[in-house]
């Protein structure tokens, strides 16, 4: 299968370098360099030069704060160029595989959500996140999308990295406690895309919206404590600071966060086989690389 992966250099785009790079595809790894999605027709004739079984889109506006201030291209990466990108690939008849977000939903459930459960962003990234999610479905090409959540890995910038580096220069941190979440590991994302790739060219597969994430539903506050306690096991820190868990309200930030976003993953369990990824096995395997310098 020729495979194309747009955004080669984020967090998800090189734990796809580790996981497809052991596999018989054919694959082009492109990053900003080569395909920028903002250049739309730059975009579709590079996709139809390579021509491409299948599509994955790794790239996103990712800073969810940020997004406040510059809707502007927030809603060009995450939803016009998404759009563009579904076109080519309708034109092509190739698969489209779209990673998008937990926060599509308003956190108001007290129970993980389904794919079919109402969806109503509270911030620029979720809005932008969820027409981009649309514009594929409405686009009529292939299509595979995967929503997942508080994404983490030993790669680019993500909460176990900031935690790290802030632990090594407080001896206090203050994380918020009342958001709650389920932390995924970028490589079982990669790996789950995978599995779904052999699907696809092995037996009859529709279009769907599935949800992937970490097995365990945490705060930001015991997802931090997870992190300090195996990094101290792993003797990657040397000491664990003192995490004391306060309230949305004391740690105001631009975007409004779902206080509840977990994500249920049966129904990709069920499709595929494809089991929540581990969070402590991540958290493990994300310290252990950062530890040996191999990422
Ligand atoms: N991170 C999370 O916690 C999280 C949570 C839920 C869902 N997701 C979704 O998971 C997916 C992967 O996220 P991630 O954590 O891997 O994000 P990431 O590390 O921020 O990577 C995003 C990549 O997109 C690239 N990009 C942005 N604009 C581009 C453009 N105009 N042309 C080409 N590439 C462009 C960036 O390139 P540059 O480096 O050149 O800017 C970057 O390499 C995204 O769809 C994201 O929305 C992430």
């Amino acid at each position: 299968m020729k495979i194309l992966v747009l955004g080669s250099k984020g967090q998800l785009g090189k734990c796809l370098n580790d996981q497809l790079g052991v596999t018989h595809h054919d694959v082009v790894y492109t990053s900003r360099g080569q395909i920028d999605i903002a250049d739309f027709e730059a975009t579709k004739n590079k996709i139809l030069e390579i021509a491409p079984d299948a599509v994955i889109n790794a790239t996103a506006f990712t800073a969810v704060d940020k997004a406040e201030e510059d809707q502007e291209t927030a809603n060009l990466i995450n939803h016009l160029a998404v759009a563009n990108i579904a076109v080519a690939c309708n034109e092509l008849d190739c698969w489209l595989i779209h990673i998008s977000t937990d926060y599509v939903f308003d956190g108001s459930s007290k129970i993980p959500y389904e794919e079919y459960d109402q969806t109503n962003p509270q911030s620029v990234y979720g809005k932008t996140k969820l027409k981009g999610e649309q514009a594929i479905q409405s686009s009529g090409c292939k299509h595979i999308i995967i929503r997942t959540a508080w994404v983490f890995s030993e790669y680019g910038n993500n909460f176990l990295k900031t935690m790290l580096r802030l632990g090594a220069e407080r001896s206090d941190l203050r994380i918020v406690g009342d958001q709650v979440g389920c932390p995924t590991y970028a490589q079982d994302i990669a790996k789950a895309i995978m599995i779904i790739l052999d699907n696809v060219t092995s037996k009859e597969v529709s279009s769907y919206l599935y949800h992937f994430s970490g097995n365990f539903c945490w705060s930001w506050a015991d997802f931090s404590q997870a992190i300090f306690d195996e990094a101290l096991a792993l003797e990657v820190i040397a000491t664990k600071p003192n995490v004391v868990a306060i309230t949305t309200k004391e740690f105001p930030t631009l975007a409004k966060r779902p206080a509840q976003s977990a994500l249920s993953s049966n129904k990709i369990r069920s499709s595929f086989g494809i089991n929540p990824s581990d969070c402590m096995l991540g958290i493990r395997s994300s310290l252990i690389a950062i530890k040996n310098g191999s990422c």
